[in-house]
């Protein structure tokens, strides 16, 4: 039963509009489920997501969730939450770690995101162009995994290259701030921009207007996440399209929690069901957007 569940869950912080649709999403449902829900913010640090979890082991609540804000580091703590006997969810992004230590992963295809984001880009070119890249966190699954999607099929497209990449955290003033370096250093060069999320394009943005180029079309925008920010600008002709990352992992999360603490079998990979949305599509995709 739902209300005799006590969950733990390490959350990374509140980065993008993305993660508080996230956080939205299981504060939410777990209000709706009656499920007592303990929520730690870590703040982007991932000595605080460990500190946390080893809390909740303390507390002996009935299942743990993470998302792990790097992909390594884990092992220690999660053997620990193994030895303890509780079942471990990873969700959202997946960690470094032998498929022994979790029960569950669910999330995102984030290297799938990143060779979609390259076919849009090479749709978007012509097949031809010089490419700007704003990653995310730094050793982060999604970084990780869209850097090597969109490099794998950039591999079979010898006509675009990539002539910059920099982290900008996901995060919409570090898009800002890093997009106008590679302004001043590459200005009308970049034909195109790859943000490994919304907010960091959505911050690019306003740096290419402030440059005097039109985002959208001077330099063409693909992005991940597809939060309704994204939308409003694909609506204002600035960003070209991006490619949903779901956010609304709430309901599959204390769903597998209950089925782990009930002792049931549950999916390794429970994966999101994710689309691509382009301009032309903008205006009557809006309305439906739940976050
Ligand atoms: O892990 C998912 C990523 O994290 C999202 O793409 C980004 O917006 C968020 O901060």
């Amino acid at each position: 039963m739902y209300q005799d569940l006590v969950v733990g869950f390490a959350q990374i912080g509140a980065e993008s509009e993305w993660r508080t649709a996230n956080t939205r999403s299981i504060q939410d449902t777990a209000i709706r489920l009656g499920v007592e829900l303990k929520f730690a913010d870590g703040q982007q640090q991932q000595e605080n997501q460990i500190k946390q979890i080893r809390s909740f082991i303390a507390q002996r609540v009935d299942v743990i969730g993470v998302s792990p804000v790097v992909e390594t580091g884990w092992d220690a703590v999660f053997s620990e939450v193994k030895q303890a006997g509780i079942p471990l969810i990873l969700l959202d992004r997946h960690a470094d770690v032998s498929d022994d230590l979790f029960s569950a992963f669910i999330g995102s295809d984030f290297v799938l995101e990143g060779q979609r984001a390259c076919v849009e880009m090479a749709k978007l070119l012509d097949g031809q162009g010089n490419i700007v890249v704003l990653e995310g966190t730094a050793g982060s699954a999604p970084t990780v995994d869209r850097r090597a999607g969109f490099e794998s099929c950039l591999h079979q497209r010898p006509g675009m290259q990539v002539i910059a990449r920099q982290y900008g955290d996901f995060i919409r003033a570090r898009g800002k701030e890093v997009m106008k370096t590679f302004l001043q250093t590459y200005g009308s060069q970049i034909d195109a921009l790859f943000a490994q999320n919304d907010d960091m394009a959505l911050g690019a943005i306003e740096a290419i207007e402030e440059y005097g180029l039109r985002p959208g079309v001077d330099i063409k925008i693909v992005s991940v996440d597809a939060v309704r920010g994204a939308f409003e600008a694909m609506l204002a002709g600035k960003l070209n399209a991006t490619i949903e990352c779901n956010p609304l992992l709430g309901p599959q999360f204390f769903e597998t929690a209950l089925k782990l603490a009930n002792g049931d079998p549950v999916q390794k990979w429970v994966k999101s069901d994710e689309g691509i949305f382009r301009q032309d599509t903008a205006a009557q995709e809006l309305p439906k957007r739940k976050y």
